[in-house]
């Protein structure tokens, strides 16, 4: 959802159940968030003005809390260990085959918003190393060849 199509009608409808309360910054944020999939600057300046909580105020929870993003996310997260257990084990060859393959930038999101991509530093499976968790399924002892064909195969 580009910043041009977020459609705020919803918004609108869900600042009106926090109507006659404080308008409680958190709550309002993690709603908008599960309602666009991240935190768009259009949704924030609605939020802005419908509660009168400053957009600065807003801006500051949003970026100091890694649960928000501001950036629109691909429909599938796909989270690469590169932790020492995982480094040694190839974690670097799968990042750049991911990164190839699937032109999604390490960190970052693919154009078609298909793929985003994060790397992490240990899932706490080291026994399955290198390890990857996609849209919260594990998958373990990936090799760059393999891993690629499984997140491809997802629509
Ligand atoms: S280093 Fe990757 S799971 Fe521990």
């Amino acid at each position: 959802m580009s910043e041009e199509t977020c459609d705020l009608r919803e918004l609108e409808v869900l600042l009106e159940t926090f109507q006659g309360k404080k308008y409680p910054v958190i709550p309002i944020l993690q709603k908008t968030q599960s309602l666009y999939g991240y935190l768009p600057q259009a949704a924030l300046r609605a939020i802005s003005e419908k509660t009168g909580i400053a957009l600065s105020q807003l801006m500051g929870v949003a970026t100091f809390y890694a649960q928000f993003r501001l950036t629109r996310q691909g429909r599938h997260l796909i989270r690469i260990c590169d932790g020492t257990a995982c480094h040694v084990r190839g974690a670097p060859q799968n990042i750049e085959a991911v990164e190839d393959a699937l032109n999604v930038p390490a960190g970052g999101t693919s154009p078609d918003y298909k793929y985003s991509m994060e790397i992490v530093y240990c899932l706490g499976s080291c026994g399955l190393a290198p390890i990857a968790v996609v849209n919260d399924q594990v998958y373990g002892k990936i090799d760059p060849k393999t891993f690629v064909e499984q997140l491809k195969k997802l629509e």
